[in-house]
């Protein structure tokens, strides 16, 4: 008996042990379908960073598209963002099961992830960026505002055979980072500071 009280308080320290660090860091969790009060048309037009991998490799970028909505349940809120092949977080994105959305105070954060890649050095350390980790081990920048975390569930890798009109005809002629691919990430996490 003693034996399983000590392991159940010890897989509770475990679960809570990463919610424990964001709440020292001031992050307050969020449930984004009750809480989100943000534009979700306007949310990724404000230039948030994509961050994909683990606790032993990650890398950010810049972006400028995505959608937020609900998939496979009307309680399942999910974020999807549309990466480039020719992005180092591409790679990234392909080989881990995760990623973090978030928002930074400082504009010079988006300039910066958006002007670099990630194959020339380490971006974050470049910014002074401290990287933490979610209870389910996602990496997320403890200087951001907000923090969504979200496990891929499907992605697609479009080709100009599933284009329908002109408008994606037009915009990848002159496009050398190729065609982007489409990852649908259900929210499992969401914090605010
Ligand atoms: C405002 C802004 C928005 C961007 N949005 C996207 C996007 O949605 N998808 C994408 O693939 N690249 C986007 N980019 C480009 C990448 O952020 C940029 O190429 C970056 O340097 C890639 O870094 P990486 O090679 O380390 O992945 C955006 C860039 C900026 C400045």
């Amino acid at each position: 008996m003693k034996k399983f009280l000590f392991l159940v308080v010890m897989l509770a320290m475990f679960a809570t042990h990463g919610a424990v660090a964001q709440d020292q860091e001031g992050y307050k969790r969020v449930n984004l379908q009750d809480e989100f009060a943000d534009n979700a048309f306007t949310f990724f037009t404000q230039a948030p960073i994509l961050l994909s991998g683990d606790k032993t490799a990650s890398n950010a970028m810049t972006i400028g598209w995505g959608s937020m909505g609900n998939y496979l349940g009307y309680k399942r809120p999910t974020v999807t963002v549309y990466v480039a092949p020719g992005r180092y977080t591409y790679q990234f994105m392909e080989r881990y099961p995760r990623f973090t959305i978030m928002e930074f105070d400082n504009p010079d954060v988006a300039r910066y992830m958006g002007s670099h890649s990630g194959r020339d050095g380490d971006k974050a350390a470049a910014l002074g960026l401290h990287v933490a980790y979610t209870p389910s081990g996602t990496p997320y920048y403890t200087e951001a505002k907000t923090v969504i975390e979200c496990e891929i569930i499907t992605s697609f890798h479009q080709d100009e055979s599933n284009f329908r009109n002109e408008t994606p005809r037009n915009f990848y002629k002159n496009f050398e980072a190729g065609i982007h691919a489409i990852y649908i990430g259900e929210v499992i996490g969401a914090w605010k500071k």
